[in-house]
């Protein structure tokens, strides 16, 4: 079927649940009318870009619907959770809460629960939460999100719980509005899936297929977010390096060549895109992060293990001097550049050496933050059949070992700042201190200061930097630039 045939179905499909959304609506109002409040809503996000993207689809939805945001779970007529499966510690937190929220709708039978996202995707999941939390209303999945409302209505009248979840390689329907967290950022997908199939992750069996947006699409997408006020665009896919290999042969471009596409629309300030994968970026996309005066100069770039034997084992398909030469390749080229990376450690049969091999390619990159990961198994993944499963006390020596080296860089990467200006966009208030702005600099790091006020969102200003910390820098508002 052809990309643009599909869009039609979708769009045709998404505006079946208007109808759905009305009837809500009405009765929400009703209920308003009656007892002078609102139906309300908590919504709770795990996981990845991709996840909290959808679940401003799901605030977009819900709001239209007449619910309120609740301002806490317990109380809320509707809970969701949004998932995510990538580790065993996100999926106990959701069995948690489900746990929790049984003795609270016992006093409160006409709260509905609902659950959806990456868990929902594995059947072994679905089976758990149908035998052991039966007080669940509603269980949908990651391709059939468009569907909440009429999943929703269904739920009414209903005693037995709604299981809903489409297979990983069906239909697509995409096209939804969202509700746009920040008035200054916003997440643009740009595909959907992964092909990848690194043997610890379990994102291709809950994200289904990869498969690239039209650029035309994402264009005008972009367009219609800056005419909102929007300033800062980030690009998302698991892996935006390979966008554009399942368009037709008609409209195929490069993420290269996207990203200097959406370089030439008016009134963005800045361009941001994750994940990259280090076995599929090109010249041409360091080139470009180089000559796009709108492009940040930050790359995230997971390694995952410098053992390039591990590496094998995981399927990533580069070795460590791969690697360490698209960093060499990147700071040569890109002057300012700043690096943040994935890194795991734990995966089955890894060695003492191995972590030597990962400490060392962050002593050369020099990341600016790392987010380091403990191998956690996954059913279903090649990993969790491998021999040699590391013992936690071994993975957490390991781990203690690695974040202090991290942490150690990213201190020295931050004090490199002190008493410099730098160019920050600035996107709210601190949350804790309404008198202090926050703000990050095209680097991706975070800036809190004073001098300044709500009047500044959305502008582009110089801070000169007092004091430096771990994870943010603080300083004094020098000048508005724009
Ligand atoms: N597509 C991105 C990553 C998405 S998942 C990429 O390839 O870079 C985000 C991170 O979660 C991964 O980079 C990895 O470090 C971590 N992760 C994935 N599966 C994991 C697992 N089974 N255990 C622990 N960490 C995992
Ligand atoms: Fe998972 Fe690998 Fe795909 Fe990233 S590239 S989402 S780590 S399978
Ligand atoms: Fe993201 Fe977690 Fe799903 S990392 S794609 S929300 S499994």
């Amino acid at each position: 079927m052809s990309e643009r045939k599909q869009i039609e179905i979708s769009k045709e499909k998404i505006e079946e649940q208007d109808k759905f959304i009305e009837l809500l609506h009405r009765t929400n109002e009703d209920y308003f009318n009656k007892s002078g409040s609102r139906k309300t809503y908590s919504l709770v996000t795990y996981g990845c870009q991709m996840n909290e993207h959808d679940s401003e689809m799901l605030i977009s939805m819900l709001e239209s619907m007449g619910y309120a945001r609740s301002i806490s779970e317990d109380k809320a007529d509707l809970v969701i959770y949004n998932t995510c499966a990538v580790r065993e510690n996100a999926e106990l937190k959701v069995y948690g809460n489900l746990g929790h929220l049984k003795s609270v709708k016992k006093n409160r039978p006409d709260m509905k629960i609902a659950v959806c996202g990456c868990m929902m995707q594995q059947p072994h999941v679905v089976e758990e939460i149908k035998k052991k939390y039966r007080h669940v209303d509603l269980i949908f999945g990651t391709h059939n999100l468009y569907k909440f409302p009429q999943l929703l209505s269904d739920t009414f009248g209903r005693e037995k719980m709604l299981v809903d979840v489409w297979d990983v390689d069906g239909e697509v329907v995409e096209g939804l509005k969202s509700d746009r967290k920040f008035s200054v950022k916003a997440f643009v997908n740009i595909m959907y899936g992964c092909n990848n199939f690194c043997t610890y992750c379990i994102v291709p069996y809950t994200r289904g297929r990869e498969r690239s947006r039209l650029p035309e699409d994402i264009i005008f997408e972009i367009k219609e977010l800056v005419s909102n006020g929007v300033k800062e665009v980030t690009l998302l896919g698991q892996n935006v390096n390979s966008y554009g290999k399942t368009l037709e042969e008609s409209k195929k471009i490069t993420f290269a060549q996207l990203l200097r596409e959406v370089n030439e629309i008016e009134g963005i300030e800045r361009i941001r895109f994750m994940t990259s994968h280090p076995k599929d970026i090109s010249d041409e996309v360091i080139y470009a992060i180089r000559d796009c005066d709108k492009v940040c100069e930050f790359l995230h770039l997971p390694f995952q293990s410098g053992s390039t034997a591990l590496l094998k084992k995981m399927n990533r398909h580069y070795t460590k001097e791969d690697y360490l030469n698209i960093i060499k390749k990147a700071k040569s080229e890109i002057p300012n550049i700043a690096f943040s990376t994935d890194i795991m450690i734990g995966f089955p049969g890894e060695t003492d050496a191995d972590i030597d091999d990962t400490i060392d390619v962050c002593e050369e990159t020099r990341y600016d933050s790392a987010f380091t990961f403990i191998y956690s198994k996954r059913t279903g993944t090649p990993a969790a059949r491998m021999e040699n499963q590391i013992p936690e006390d071994v993975k957490h020596q390991r781990f203690d070992r690695v974040l202090e080296v991290v942490n150690r860089i990213s201190a020295e990467k931050n004090e490199e700042y002190d008493s410099k200006i730098v160019e920050v966009l600035v996107e709210g208030s601190s949350k804790k201190y309404s008198d202090i702005m926050t703000g990050k600099t095209r680097q991706n790091k975070t800036v809190n200061f004073t001098g300044g006020g709500e009047d500044l969102v959305g502008k582009i200003v110089n801070i000169l930097i007092k004091e430096t910390r771990s994870f943010s820098l603080n300083g004094e508002l020098v000048e508005i630039i724009r």
